[in-house]
């Protein structure tokens, strides 16, 4: 209640342990985005380079099943705070072990550290980044009207994070800008500075969390109980059986290789969202209000996939086309490919206050479903512009800077549509008994967007560049075209929920 006396209004108003989440997930989102600005490169560049000598196909393909997975193993990370740890222990639990992932990648050893790096950072991330989104939330009582503010503030943090490290890991890797490695890449000192952006995030997670984090935070919210104990352990049993049998079905079939543990991996994070959703839209713990709410969130949930698809090939498509296509200087200012990624997250810092202003004095704004087609339709969009230099100049020579950072800026209006919309949208069709696995399903779409990914940007080179970015944004168009036809539809399945 706010007749509350001792209101903590520490950090610029919020409460001061929003400083502490605030710091952690800047430094998280730095190490990762950092490390996803290089790591394209570091795959396909020649060994002679500083790179694994991957093909290029194969690379794009790891990129996006790995960024996939990222969000899939938020499952995980929401179940373990939910009935083992809480998310106190849960986040620095999951911060140690993606400083892990950082550090093995700082060290010279090839495939080995690449597929360790990847576990490690995909567990960790799980573990840390929907709880300590969650634990945003419990800073405030459920009427503290300072709550969006402060999600507005956190959702800062992470862009902020995300667009420094773009430019210091890759300037990192070029020697700090003295050629110390000569002509070619020294990657692992990027990969070192991600570590150490990490480390920091979790020193002060620790030390600060400590004096300013609710004690809440520190038990699980439905503990394990003794009699579902045995239950759990043969879910977990049939679970590791069933993928060690697959894969020594592969192995015996001589099919065990990365391209058909993408494909795997794929089918998995398309699956998982599907079956949350029949046993939501089944469980006679749903009330029939809530069922609809969740018929209602399908075609949402479908249209984030296909937005995050396009959103997040930025590190891929777009970091190859940077790579490849692009002059990578402005007069005299000299720039890497990797730098291109600062772009989204500075946009999104841009856009924000103008995007705060507009909701909050748009009287007869559009509804949720409205802002989300408006958004596919955007996103495709970004994709178009992409298919004009290829057209009207061929693909053999490289084009200006700005073809790039007009996609992003398009990209960004979708993501300004979409993201905080479907992030509030979420939490509010959730029914009251899958409020939490509801939460991971906003994490789910974005894994399901990329694990298609990881099958179509095979398909992505120079000279396939007019098509590629031809067909799926029209796609994109096209699927925002047909939801604005139904956005009233969609609209009225919601039951009173805006
Ligand atoms: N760019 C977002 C982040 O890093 C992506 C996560 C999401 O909302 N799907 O937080
Ligand atoms: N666009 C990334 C995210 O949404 C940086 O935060």
């Amino acid at each position: 209640m706010s007749n509350k006396k001792n209101i903590d209004t520490a950090f610029f108003g919020q409460p001061r342990g929003l400083s502490t989440l605030f710091f952690t997930e800047m430094w998280e989102r730095f190490s990762y985005y950092g490390m996803r600005a290089i790591l394209l490169f570091y795959m396909y560049y020649a060994v002679s380079a500083g790179g694994l000598g991957m093909s290029q196909t194969t690379a794009a393909s790891v990129m996006s099943i790995y960024g996939s997975l990222v969000y899939l193993s938020s499952v995980v990370g929401g179940w373990l705070s939910d009935r083992v740890w809480g998310p106190r222990r849960t986040v620095f639990f999951g911060g140690v072990l993606i400083m892990f992932g950082h550090i093995v990648l700082a060290f010279p050893w090839g495939l080995a550290a690449l597929y360790s790096s990847i576990a490690l950072i995909v567990v960790g991330t799980g573990l840390l980044k929907p709880n300590v989104s969650d634990m945003v939330g419990s800073l405030y009582s459920e009427n503290d009207r300072r709550r969006d503010a402060g999600f507005s503030m956190f959702v800062f943090g992470i862009n902020l994070g995300s667009a420094i490290a773009p430019i210091l890991v890759p300037w990192a890797s070029n020697g700090f800008g003295f050629h110390a490695f000569g002509n070619h890449y020294n990657f692992h000192a990027g990969f070192s500075l991600a570590a150490i952006g990490m480390f920091i995030g979790l020193v002060q997670y620790y030390f600060d969390g400590k004096k300013y984090l609710p004690e809440a935070g520190m038990y699980p919210n439905d503990p394990i109980e003794r009699k579902d104990l045995n239950k759990i352990i043969q879910k977990v049993v049939i679970g590791v059986v069933i993928v060690v049998a697959l894969l020594v079905v592969m192995a015996l079939m001589g099919q065990l290789n990365i391209d058909n543990i993408i494909n795997l991996l794929t089918i998995l994070a398309i699956a998982i969202p599907v079956y949350y959703f029949v046993i939501m839209l089944r469980s006679p713990k749903v009330s029939k209000v809530e069922r609809s709410r969740v018929w209602a969130y399908v075609p949402l949930f479908i249209a984030a996939a296909i937005f995050w698809g396009i959103e997040e090939s930025g590190s891929v498509v777009l970091a190859l086309f940077a790579e490849q296509r692009t002059v990578l200087h402005i007069g005299n200012w000299h720039f890497a490919a990797a730098n291109f990624q600062t772009l989204n997250p500075v946009f999104i810092m841009i856009l924000t206050p103008f995007f705060v202003w507009l909701w909050e004095n748009w009287k007869k704004q559009p509804s949720a479903p409205t802002k989300f087609a408006a958004g596919l339709v955007f996103a495709g969009l970004s994709y178009m512009w992409m298919a004009i230099p290829g057209w009207l100049f061929g693909t053999s020579d490289r084009v200006s800077p700005f073809w790039l950072v007009g996609s992003w800026f398009i990209v960004e209006i979708a993501e300004m549509l979409i993201s905080p919309i479907g992030l509030s949208v979420t939490t509010k069709l959730a029914p009251k008994a899958f409020k939490s696995q509801m939460m991971s399903m906003w994490f789910l779409a974005d894994a399901a967007g990329q694990a298609v990914n990881a099958q179509i940007v095979k398909y992505y080179s120079s000279a396939t560049e007019v098509p590629y970015f031809l067909i799926v944004g029209i796609v994109s168009v096209i699927f925002g075209i047909v939801m604005l036809f139904f956005a009233k539809k969609i609209h009225s399945l919601m039951a009173g929920v805006n």
